[in-house]
């Protein structure tokens, strides 16, 4: 997507130097970090300079690469896969990466594991990009169908956190069939829930529909409901952190709450996803492990002052305290539809079976 009118992805790399877009510094500042050990891109999911699960994958498997560049043998490798595994919990995408590139680069002999390293990341950050544009195809029928039903323009959407190019290597997960709407010229206007505590609905998702010339509004995390009331919101499109083999969804906190609304409101509940974020050893969302972060990020918040600089303040008296619980999960009876990049799924096991058939035999193994 672009930044300035200039083409970019949100990772990449330069020979054996890898680079990322510090999202920490998203709205107010455009900073790109070089990454030169896997311990900083260990450093980088945990502070979420890079965030978003397919990214997340992306970033983990360059981690893996830088690893092997510096030490190919077998235990290095697998120190650095638990490294990079234990810095987020709950995006699956993480766990997949990292089983992929060990299942890539153990079969060999070490001599020839790093230039297979550097290969096989950047297929994965490859193969990201082609999901994410796959998933704006088979989601922009959807739109226009709102369009078609309403009978006149704009298509009102609702998103919350940030499933857009930041979260992916490219493209982005629930904004992909926004831009490719957009880019067709469909009349569309999208509301961003803020996203407290992280913001990543403020700072980032609306940052990049700006760059895109996307027409939004940034609200706050319970004006949803109230819009969907009014007849405001035509749909509703999210992304996901981890979805169940039964279609069950893990995404940023809050969601939950917005899949409620639009039920009772009739408002079509769409859940973008590539099929790296599809856990296919867990039915039950309840299973699936929910990060708790720093009851910081809820007591203070951080932006930009008049002056230029960046400024964090605390919203909370001194003495209380604050939970911090960074996902919910949304079952999946409540979900209109899974975009894949396969495809539009019912959100169901026999739904995801449909689209992803080799999986039915290794389900009815396990
Ligand atoms: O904590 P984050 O910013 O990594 O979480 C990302 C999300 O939860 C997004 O909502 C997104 O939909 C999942 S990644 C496309």
């Amino acid at each position: 997507m672009k930044v300035g009118g200039r083409a970019m992805r949100t990772i990449w790399r330069e020979g054996a130097a890898v680079f990322i877009i510090d999202q920490t510094q998203l709205p107010h500042r455009f900073a790109v970090k070089a990454l030169a050990r896997a311990a900083d891109v260990a450093h980088a999911i945990r502070a979420m300079e890079v965030r978003g699960a397919p990214l997340i994958g992306a970033a983990a498997a360059y981690g893996m690469a830088l690893a092997v560049a510096e030490d190919a043998r077998d235990a290095a490798i697998e120190a650095a896969a638990a490294l990079l595994l234990a810095t987020r919990p709950t995006a699956v995408n993480l766990r997949w990466a990292l089983d992929d590139m060990r299942g890539a680069l153990m079969p060999l002999a070490p001599e020839a594991r790093a230039s297979r390293a550097w290969a096989r990341a950047d297929e994965i950050a490859e193969e990201d990009v082609a999901s994410s544009r796959a998933i704006a195809a088979h989601g922009l029928p959807l739109i226009e169908a709102a369009l078609a039903k309403k009978g006149r323009g704009p298509v009102e959407i609702l998103t919350h956190c940030n499933a857009g190019w930041l979260a992916a290597v490219d493209w982005g997960t629930a904004l992909a069939p926004i831009y490719l709407a957009h880019e067709h010229g469909i009349p569309l206007h999208v509301w961003v829930d803020e996203t407290r505590p992280r913001n990543q609905g403020a700072s980032l998702t609306a940052w990049e529909l700006g760059e895109h010339g996307v027409p939004h509004t940034v609200i706050v995390d319970n004006a949803g409901g109230h819009l969907m009331q009014r007849g405001r919101v035509d749909l509703a499109i999210v992304g996901s952190d981890r979805t169940t083999a039964a279609g069950d969804v893990a995404n940023k906190i809050g969601t939950y709450l917005k899949a409620l609304a639009a039920c009772d409101n009739g408002v079509p509940f769409y859940v973008a996803l590539p099929s790296s974020t599809i856990d296919w050893t867990i039915e039950d969302g309840s299973r699936i492990p929910i990060e708790e972060r720093d009851a910081s990020e809820v007591s203070e918040i951080a932006g930009a002052t008049a002056d230029g600089g960046i400024a964090r303040v605390r919203l909370t008296p001194a003495g209380s305290p604050a939970a911090n619980y960074g996902f919910d999960v949304t079952p999946a009876r409540l979900v209109t539809a899974l975009i894949t990049e396969r495809g539009v799924a019912k959100a169901s096991r026999e739904g995801l079976l449909a689209l992803f058939p080799e999986r039915r035999s290794r389900l009815a193994g396990e």
